[in-house]
């Protein structure tokens, strides 16, 4: 039986050294290691033998067994490996050339702005909530207390969707500006809250080089007892400082917005002709980049918060002229053009 054992190792050693493909190579493994082959029967006759003969019989079979699977995946490798040299010497393939690059994506100017924006807020303990870009009349403009007739409703044309209530009224629009989520975040958040809510805004709005219907705003709400101008002074200073840089002149003054008081509104100096006026300036010298003030106390009230107890501060801002004023970009437009040559340079 030992003997046997040896040359069934001879037999298949020569064997395999003739071998030149996997599917020659996968027959022999059936021969001398597969479930019908010699060695498994003699394997399987183990049990039988008288037990001096079993036991070197056995040590034999499993070296045999051992020896010829380790030659089976030394042949396995050395054949695959020859196919593949084969293969690439056939179809001319220069495995070290560098592989053709994939074209990745990139963040869109207005996106990254706006995360950079929103960075700069969490950092300041904000946190960052978005709402629907359908608005109910009563978010965008009756809670911030824009009633029907006011005037306030004709500086922001707005774009009304075509739902009419049983009663004839038409109480949805595509929000105006982020303004909106003012008064869901309060009736959802108990103070004291600081977010920042950027978003989509829709006017209608012919387009030009400094208007486009959709455009981008970022509001900024907080809410707590004993919160004061300084506090809103204070956020939109470091704002201002982290975003456009530490010399950036910022000025505040008074403007009007129904549903803060008092309101204001911020410049920073001209990045173009540097506070001395300009065509970009409208030769002011500065540029206005939000409006803002304290929460007015019948916004609070409606959502049943007492003004007595806390008060607030919001502001808002276009997104869209940032990336403007900071790469010198003078038409709006290119950012919703697809343009990527416009649009790689970011
Ligand atoms: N919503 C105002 C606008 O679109 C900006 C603003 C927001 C002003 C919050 C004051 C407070 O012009």
């Amino acid at each position: 039986m030992l003997k046997q054992l040896e040359e069934l190792k001879l037999n298949a050693r020569q064997e395999l050294d003739a071998i030149n493909n996997l599917k020659e190579l996968e027959s022999w493994r059936v021969r001398y290691l597969g479930k019908k082959s010699e060695l498994t029967r003699v394997l399987r006759s183990l049990a039988i033998l008288p037990l001096a003969e079993r036991k070197a019989v056995g040590t034999s079979a499993n070296e045999v067994k051992a020896s010829l699977e380790d030659s089976l995946a030394r042949k396995g490798q050395a054949l695959r490996e020859a196919r593949v040299v084969a293969q690439t010497e056939e179809e001319h393939i220069d495995i070290t050339l560098p592989g053709r690059p994939l074209p990745v994506g990139r963040l869109h100017p207005i996106t990254q702005t706006l995360y950079e924006i929103c960075d700069i807020f969490v950092a300041m303990g904000f946190q960052v909530v978005e709402g629907p870009e359908v608005e109910w009349d009563y978010y965008n403009f009756e809670a911030l207390n824009i009633p029907k007739e006011h005037p306030a409703r004709d500086t922001m044309s707005t774009l009304w969707v075509d739902f009419e209530t049983d009663s004839g009224e038409r109480p949805m629009l595509l929000r105006t500006h982020t303004t909106s989520m003012q008064l869901r975040v309060m009736e959802r958040m108990p103070p004291p809250l600081r977010v920042v809510i950027p978003g989509k805004v829709y006017r209608y709005e012919a387009s030009d080089a400094t208007h486009t219907p959709m455009f981008h705003q970022i509001d900024g709400l907080a809410i707590d007892e004993g919160i004061t101008m300084a506090d809103l002074k204070g956020t939109l200073y470091e704002f201002a400082r982290r975003f456009f840089g530490e010399d950036r002149k910022v000025r505040f003054r008074c403007d009007y917005f129904p549903f803060v008081e008092p309101g204001a509104e911020m410049a920073i100096e001209c990045s173009v002709c540097g506070g001395k006026g300009c065509r970009l300036c409208g030769n002011t010298g500065w540029i206005e980049i939000l409006g803002a003030g304290m929460t007015h106390p019948e916004v609070l009230q409606r959502a049943g918060l007492d003004p007595e107890v806390y008060s607030g501060f919001a502001f808002g801002m276009g997104i869209d002229r940032m990336p403007m004023l900071r790469y010198g970009i003078d038409d709006t437009r290119l950012f919703y053009s697809s343009d990527l040559r416009f649009l790689r340079q970011f």
